[in-house]
């Protein structure tokens, strides 16, 4: 009996080795490796290892090796038919039938991968010729390097009806496997087929093994009639929700890097790759499903998931947390970091350097707090009905996970973040509420611009580092700052520090509008800002905006309070700046 070799893959897809051979041998994880005693000789020390990565076991003490199918074979003396029968009820797919039909479906998917083959060829060719020459330069003002083009096999699909489709038939392909594999489109009146790719730029997607079996295509221009990307319909050989984009080449990658990073479009992806990240993929233009969430973790531990920094973006976040709960597994990890708002990876990476975007990758925040930190952030949480009710939502979540030894370390580790919480919450609010007032009046007192745009800023790097409250909280309680309308801010800040320990930045933006204060902090206040501290701009490095708070904490303090201070120096750019801009920028702050 033969079985196709996509049957084999998906059972390789389905199971690590270390599962397979950790039913039959004692495994213990080494690094990258597990390492175990070899069950085909006798041995004392383990010299056997299993690489889920490279798909095969390797004893170092008797040579054996192989790939899941062999340690089957020979470990239960199994026939190879018979190991396949095996794995695939492991794997939990139903044996293929071996009938005529079956292989004769096989040669169709072998066909149709050398007619995808040529149609990404002939795509490929059309870029370098005159007709290619506007998608070029498109590609060119984006910033794509030629190399990178190559490397994702970039095309162009010219504006014709029926260019590929000839192209194909010369090459001996028949109109129905053109129509098959998705590349045209058959009118409802039965007149002629119609390319279904013209003038897009076009970006093939292949399998985990690097053959196409799809394309999606891009518009050059905007046009608000036609959708800006259009993807090949599903396939016998494309199944959308199955597929990741550029899985092949970043499961090279994440070799290195044991993990991968999850965006959302293929340009973010290719951008990625230019400045060196190998390992992102994106799913297909929809939200990532289980499936592609199953299948990234089978060569890679932890994935980042990267969304955007608006409402959509938490919305998305959500939806892939509620979709994963039920599967996680130890071992197994998701982590989620939100750009800052406008901004896409391929932009993001673009404007502010690959080491900004791994400072935002190394600040991805893990499932369980990301759990947390979104039932927590809900209703503020002071009273013990408000307490209970967070533990019995927290509990809701950890009980939807279904490894049962996962769950209980869940349930006691997001009670714990919530307790940690109450706990730290109690004490700021003792702490808190008699300095608050005390330093509320003296502040009127020292009004001044200078004054007040330093204050700006300490608000401002609070707004976009909100996780600066947890070190400068207390120093922000212990201060009043001159401007009326900045003084708010300070004190919505601390209010919603205080109340919900988290600072949510939408809901403070929100608030200054309702009370007409956003011209406070408007765009522009904070353009100049920015020109002037570039430390609080978003996604620099943390630890830099924390030092440059309290730097420039102390120095207003000083300022404001010269008599109490210890004789701490203020920060000498502030003095240096304010020598040379004051003039010029103080009426472009008062509100
Ligand atoms: P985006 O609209 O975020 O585009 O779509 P993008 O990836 O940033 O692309 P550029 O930068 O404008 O070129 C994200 C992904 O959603 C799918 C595509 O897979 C795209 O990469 N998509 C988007 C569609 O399938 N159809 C559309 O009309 C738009
Ligand atoms: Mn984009």
């Amino acid at each position: 009996m033969r079985f196709p070799p996509s049957f084999l893959d998906e059972i390789k897809q389905r199971l690590q080795v270390s599962d397979v051979v950790g039913r039959a041998v004692n495994l213990k994880r080494h690094g990258h490796e597990h390492k175990g005693l070899c069950p085909f000789h006798n041995e004392k020390t383990p010299s056997f290892t299993v690489n889920d990565d490279k798909e095969f076991y390797h004893c170092f003490g008797c040579g054996a090796h192989g790939s899941i199918f062999d340690f089957v074979i020979e470990n239960e003396k199994l026939s190879f038919p018979e190991a396949v029968e095996k794995l695939a009820g492991l794997a939990g797919l139903p044996l293929p039938q071996v009938s005529p039909e079956a292989e004769k479906r096989y040669e169709q998917q072998k066909d149709h991968k050398k007619l995808l083959e040529d149609a990404a060829r002939y795509f490929q060719t059309h870029l370098k010729q005159d007709s290619g020459k506007a998608a070029v330069s498109y590609l060119k003002n984006r910033g794509l390097d030629g190399k990178t083009a190559l490397y994702f096999r970039l095309g162009f699909a010219p504006d014709r009806r029926q260019g590929l489709q000839n192209y194909l038939k010369e090459k001996g392909y028949s109109q129905a496997d053109i129509l098959a594999c998705g590349l045209a489109i058959q009118p409802d009146d039965g007149k002629q087929p119609f390319d279904r790719f013209r003038d897009r730029l076009m970006f093939p997607i292949t399998n985990t093994k690097g053959e196409v079996i799809a394309f999606g295509g891009r518009l050059l221009k905007e046009n608000k009639k036609i959708a800006k990307y259009m993807n090949s319909p599903e396939t016998d050989l494309f199944h959308k929700g199955h597929t990741v984009y550029n899985l092949h080449h970043a499961r090279q990658s994440a070799r290195q890097s044991q993990a991968m990073v999850v965006v959302e479009g293929y340009m973010d992806v290719i951008a990625l790759a230019q400045f060196g990240i190998g390992y992102a993929v994106a799913p297909l233009g929809t939200a990532l499903t289980e499936d592609q969430v199953k299948l990234l973790w089978q060569y890679a531990d932890t994935l980042y998931l990267c969304f955007d920094g608006d409402e959509a973006g938490k919305r998305a976040a959500n939806k892939v947390i509620d979709r994963c709960l039920p599967f996680l597994k130890p071992g197994k990890e998701l982590r989620f970091m939100h750009l800052p708002k406008g901004e896409d990876p391929d932009s993001f990476i673009r404007n502010y350097g690959k080491e900004r975007f791994f400072d935002m990758l190394n600040a991805a925040q893990p499932l369980a707090q990301k759990i947390f930190a979104l039932e927590a952030s809900l209703k503020p949480c002071t009273t013990p009905e408000s307490r209970t009710d967070l533990i019995n939502r927290l509990s809701d979540k950890a009980k939807q996970i279904k490894d049962n030894a996962l769950q209980g370390t869940y349930m006691k580790f997001l009670r714990g973040l919530a307790y940690e919480q109450f706990k730290s919450s109690r004490g700021k609010k003792q702490k808190g509420v008699g300095k608050y007032s005390l330093s509320e009046g003296l502040g009127a007192k020292y009004q001044s611009d200078e004054k007040t745009l330093i204050a700006k800023a300490l608000c401002l790097a609070i707004l976009n580092y909100p996780i600066l409250m947890d070190d400068v909280a207390e120093d922000l309680g212990h201060i009043s700052f001159p401007h009326r309308h900045v003084e708010n801010i300070r004190l919505l800040l601390l209010n919603h520090y205080m109340e919900d320990h988290e600072v949510n930045i939408d809901q403070i933006m929100r608030e200054l509008e309702e009370k007409g204060l956003e011209k406070v902090l408007n765009e522009d206040v904070q353009k100049d800002l920015y020109a002037l501290y570039r430390f609080i701009k978003p996604a620099q490095d943390f630890d830099n905006v924390l030092t440059w708070w309290r730097e420039t904490y102390q120095g207003l303090q000083q300022k404001l309070h010269p008599a109490e201070q210890d004789l701490a120096m203020p920060s000498d750019n502030l003095e240096e700046w304010w020598e040379t801009h004051a003039q010029d920028l103080e009426s472009r702050f008062e509100v």
